[in-house]
């Protein structure tokens, strides 16, 4: 059966003179259309080494990355990254750097005009139309994240690869924001893959939770279904028998299967 996004087989070892580490074995996933999928797993498994893999920003030692039907081993505008940490440039505003990426994707196929009103329609899908000309500096840790995800999604991308992008805000802020990805999923069917270390996160969002083995030679050690309707509401998924259900799951494979060891 051939998938929308494949993650084919990768191995990646990484070699720093004689020494070489194994970080990813074996790993194969495939993801549909319009699918939303968390992989999960412990701190140094290679989530991100997998994610910066999809996005083609490192190369694998074994295997490929088939996005609808043709390889990809290199970045392009079809998969859009937002990284834990906002990279916005500094220098531009908030309207500046979304600007940049349309400018880039859509220089041949929209006006001048058409790339300006692309622009605002996707800093008002993350509701940051109104802080427009202020500098990165000028805004939130949580406004930042959102401008990186307009600038994603203004690259109209067939994948949103997203690097916990909710990981560095208070819990508050990461519910608005969890709770505004979720709406723009909905409405636009985006393909998601994104990484998270929050369990609740995980389950609230996805349609799959892809949970990865500890590593050195991390593999997905699980793959859990997470069949609960959209849209999610998270008050009433609190007390959810199949939320609580999958919540479990997660937990258990991850402290108990897959107990964390720091490394001495
Ligand atoms: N460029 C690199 N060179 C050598 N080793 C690397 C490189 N990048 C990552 N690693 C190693 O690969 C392993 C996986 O790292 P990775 O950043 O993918 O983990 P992670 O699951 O994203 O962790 P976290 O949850 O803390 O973000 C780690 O042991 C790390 O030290
Ligand atoms: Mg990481």
């Amino acid at each position: 059966m051939s998938h929308y996004l494949l993650i084919d087989h990768i191995d990646k070892k990484f070699t720093r003179g004689s020494h070489e580490t194994e970080v990813l074995k074996d790993v194969t996933l495939g993801i549909e259309q319009g699918e939303y999928v968390s992989i999960i797993g412990h701190s140094g498994c290679g989530k991100t080494t997998l994610l910066n893999i999809v996005a083609g920003l490192t190369p694998v030692s074994r295997g490929g990355v088939i996005l609808e039907n043709r390889e990809v081993n290199e970045p392009g505008p079809d998969r859009a990254v937002v990284f834990q940490n906002h990279s916005l440039l500094p220098w531009l505003t908030v309207y500046g750097n979304v600007k940049l990426a349309v400018d880039k994707v859509f220089s041949a196929s929209k006006s001048r005009a058409e790339r300006h009103a692309w622009t605002m329609h996707n800093l008002d899908l993350v509701q940051m139309g109104h802080a427009k000309d202020k500098r990165p500096a000028e805004i939130s840790g949580g406004m930042k994240q959102r401008v990186g995800l307009a600038r994603a999604l203004a690259m109209q991308p067939k994948v949103l690869l997203l690097d916990e992008p909710f990981g560095a805000l208070d819990a508050l802020t990461r519910a608005h924001l969890q709770d505004s990805v979720m709406a723009i999923h909905e409405k636009l069917g985006n393909t998601v893959l994104m990484i998270t270390h929050d369990v609740d996160e995980a389950v609230l969002l996805s349609d799959r939770i892809v949970m990865m083995t500890n590593g050195p030679a991390a593999c997905i050690g699980e793959v859990l279904d997470v069949s609960l309707a959209r849209p999610r509401k998270r008050l009433t998924l609190a007390g959810d028998a199949e939320y609580l259900k999958c919540r479990k799951r997660v937990l258990e494979f991850l402290y108990e299967r897959h107990r964390f060891v720091e490394a001495a």
